[in-house]
């Protein structure tokens, strides 16, 4: 069976794996390329990569709107329940879990990860998702890490990769990224939303053309691919 992958604008990203709705990232208020309005995205699941405010987004909202179950670091879900929200599933860098939806193990990301109101939000992560026989990797927010290499062995179907630099990789080291992750598919994210991270994608998309095997994807906020 196929994965719907649908980018709704910054690092916020829908996945639709059978009945089960993925949502990653969910900042929506606030995100001027939003694709959706909190009110109108219905997840199951709620994966956040790190503490800051444009990643942690709406998903306090959403999750008691929905009850979808909040995915992410221990302290991020600490911080959940902290707000009153129980439904929650810690886990930490390495480790992985099998989920009705798949099995999600968090991946090392360079970046920080203070949640909205200072509290610490412990170490940013990236996401890489087994399920439907695919191999999925969502890097969050993060600087080029070698050891990327390790992440792409066994065969990526798809990256998601930050390429507005200034805050992450920028469009070279996201190249650099691409070479070391070797997936099959890669669709640029993090870029456009504020002033210092724009970029031009089709451009990016070009030297992803050029220089490697990977089938570069632009989306538009809204748009999806599948996997
Ligand atoms: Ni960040
Ligand atoms: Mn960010």
């Amino acid at each position: 069976m196929s994965i719907t992958v649908t980018w709704y604008g910054h690092a916020c990203i829908g996945l639709e794996v059978g009945e089960h709705r993925l949502l990653v990232d969910p900042f929506l208020t606030g995100n001027a390329l939003a694709a959706v309005s909190p009110s109108d995205v219905n997840p199951t699941d709620i994966l956040i990569t790190h503490g800051h405010g444009d990643h942690v987004g709406d998903g306090l909202e959403i999750a008691q709107r929905t009850g979808a179950l909040i995915i992410s670091n221990f302290e991020i879900t600490s911080w959940f329940q902290a707000q009153g929200y129980e439904n929650v599933h810690p886990q930490h860098i390495g480790g992985g879990f099998r989920y009705p939806f798949g099995y999600l193990k968090l991946t090392i990301a360079h970046h920080g990860s203070a949640l909205p109101d200072g509290s610490y939000g412990g170490a940013p992560c990236g996401f890489l998702l087994e399920t439907e026989g695919k191999r999925l990797y969502l890097a969050g927010d993060t600087g080029l890490f070698y050891d990327m290499k390790l992440i792409g062995e066994g065969g990526l179907d798809l990256a998601m990769l930050p390429i507005g630099d200034n805050f992450t990789m920028g469009p070279d080291d996201a190249l650099r990224a691409v070479e070391l992750l070797q997936p099959r598919l890669v669709v640029p994210i993090h870029y456009d939303t504020f002033d210092v991270i724009h970029q031009d994608p089709e451009a990016w998309a070009e030297r992803v053309k050029a220089g490697t095997e990977a089938e570069p994807v632009v989306l538009k906020p809204g748009g999806s691919l599948t996997v």
